[in-house]
Formats: structure tokens, C-alpha cells, sequence
């Protein structure tokens, strides 16, 4: 039988102890995270994306706050607001949502954001600290996926990994995260040859292309975990709605993966919960405070 790996339920378990440590944060110390996000423009992805991270943060008990710019900003005039985010002392995270308008190099943006309040860990020095194995801030959606795998496989020691997609948000990362769980790596992307047979040989898939249900049966070994990032939005449903898909063909993946994430329902809710646990830590080590325990056995 395929397990089908739950992002809801176990994000809600892990956003659970988030909460509680926020709980005991305020009552100890009087302390309550601030994550500030930045949107500039209305795409309207990231309108949702931007929502969904307000609604979490509140709910976990932390201060949000929404910057939203038009989409004629600047980037000096975004760089200023950065400066002035990153002296603010409520402000524990600091993240601007990708993509931005052409006029805004992001990189650029992202270089000025204070490492310690870099919750989305895409800061040169957090990219660098997880390349060496130094503590730092993981991108969210890779530590997302890593939590997932761990609750699903355990020890992930000597496993084979694919991970299709080679972007400074997922697939670099997702590497060194799976490097460090002792996994054999592969990261394919579009000019790979034979990625349907490199596929088929892994014990681990992790599909991160954006390209609608790319990945089929026949690319999976038996028994393999499949976790797919993909979050692509195809024609509207009855409903008006978008219907969302991930890059692995679900239904006849199914038949062969032995546990696979759904899209939606898998890595997307992980990736709010690990944005959450982020602006936590960015708190406590701002701060010289340890982060609680409890996260040990999901991280
Ligand atoms: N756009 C898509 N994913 C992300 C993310 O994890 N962080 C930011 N800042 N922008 C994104």
C-alpha cells in the first residue's frame, strides 16, 4: 500500500510545539517573534503565498507584519525599507517574496538582509553555512521536504536521492540537506540526459521542476518516496478556481511509489510550518537563547 505522506497533519504537530514555545518565550522572557514580509507587486501567487504567512504567524502567537509596495518600487527604495527592517528590533524575520519585478534584482536585495533575521535562509551566508555544515537558517521548503522524508523513512543513511531541479530556493539546498543525512545525491535539471532512467534508480525523488506532472510512473523504482514541490496552477475548475498540480503525475505515481506527498496537502503546509520554526530561532538567537528541544524529533 502507498503511504501517502500527510504535510497537513505533520506540519500541525510541528506548528503545535511552535506555538508552545512562543507560549513560554512570552511568559519567561516577555518576548514575541516579529516576522515581517515584503511583497512588491500583486502577482497573485504570492498574494496567497503573503496571506497564508500572515495567517500563520498570528496563529502561532507572533507579530506579523505586511509590507506590501507597488510594483513601480524601486530597488532603493526596497533596499531602504530593508535597512530600516533589519534595525527594527520587533522584527525577528525579515522575507521578501520572489519573484519581484524586473527592475528589483533579488539577489541584490537578499544580500542586504541581516543574516540573524534571514528566515528564508537565502542570505550568501546562510547558503554558505548549510554548504559547510555550520548552523544557520535553512531554506524553508528543503527543510520542509527533509522533515517530511525523516517521518516517513528514518534513517535516510546510504539511500539513493534524486532531486530534479537545481534552484538556489530548493534544489541546492535539498542537496545539502539530503548530503548530510549521509544520502547519495544526484541533482538533475533540464539539460540531464536520461533523467527518466536516473529516476528510476533512486530510493528518493524529490521533484522540484515546475513542470505540471512531468514525472511519471515508469521514471519510479518501486517502493521509492516521491515528494513533489511542484505547485503549478492549470485552467480554472468549475468553481472558478485554479486546480492545482504538483511535477509528479499523483495518480499513477501512486501505484508504484511506496509514499508519496499529495499536491495540495504535502510540502506546501511544511513550508509555512518551517518559516514559522525560522522567525522562532531567529528570535531565541538573537537573543543567546536556546531553542527548545522539542523540535529534535522532527528536525
Ligand atoms: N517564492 C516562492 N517560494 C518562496 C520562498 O520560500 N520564499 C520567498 N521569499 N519567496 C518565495
Amino acid at each position: 500500500m502507498t503511504k501517502i505522506i500527510d504535510g497537513k497533519l505533520i506540519s500541525a504537530a510541528f506548528k503545535e510545539k511552535i506555538a508552545e514555545a512562543i507560549i513560554s518565550l512570552k511568559a519567561e522572557q516577555n518576548i514575541t517573534p516579529g516576522l515581517a514580509v515584503v511583497l512588491v507587486g500583486a502577482d497573485p501567487a504570492s498574494d496567497v503565498y503573503v496571506r497564508s504567512k500572515g495567517v500563520a504567524t498570528k496563529k502561532a502567537g507572533m507579530n506579523s507584519y505586511e509590507h506590501r509596495l507597488p510594483a513601480e518600487t524601486t530597488e532603493e527604495e526596497l533596499l531602504a525599507l530593508i535597512e530600516n527592517l533589519n534595525n527594527d528590533d520587533a522584527v525577528d524575520g525579515i522575507l521578501v517574496q520572489s519573484p519581484v519585478p524586473d527592475q528589483i534584482n533579488y539577489q541584490a536585495v537578499v544580500d542586504v538582509i541581516d543574516p540573524n533575521k534571514d528566515v528564508d535562509g537565502f542570505h550568501p551566508i546562510n547558503a554558505g553555512n548549510l554548504l559547510i555544515g555550520s548552523q544557520g537558517f535553512v531554506a524553508c521548503t528543503p527543510l520542509g521536504c527533509s522533515i517530511l522524508l525523516k517521518h516517513t523513512l528514518g534513517d535516510l543513511t546510504g539511500l539513493d536521492a534524486i532531486i530534479i531541479g537545481r534552484s538556489t530556493i530548493v534544489g541546492k539546498p535539498m542537496a545539502m540537506l539530503l548530503l548530510q543525512q549521509n544520502c547519495t545525491v544526484t541533482i538533475a535539471h533540464s539539460r540531464t540526459k536520461d533523467l527518466d532512467k536516473k529516476c528510476a534508480q533512486a530510493d528518493i525523488v524529490v521533484a522540484a521542476v515546475g513542470r505540471p506532472e512531468m514525472v511519471k510512473k515508469d521514471w519510479i523504482k518501486q517502493g521509492a518516496t516521491v515528494i513533489d514541490v511542484g505547485i503549478n496552477r492549470m485552467g480554472s475548475t468549475e468553481t472558478g478556481k485554479a486546480k492545482l498540480v504538483g511535477d509528479v503525475a499523483f495518480e499513477e505515481v501512486s501505484e508504484i511509489a511506496g509514499a508519496i506527498t499529495p499536491v495540495p496537502g504535502g510540502v506546501g503546509p511544511m513550508t509555512i510550518a518551517c518559516l514559522m520554526y525560522n522567525t522562532l530561532k531567529a528570535a531565541c538567537d538573537r537573543r543567546d537563547l536556546d531553542i527548545p528541544d522539542v523540535f529534535d524529533e522532527f528536525l
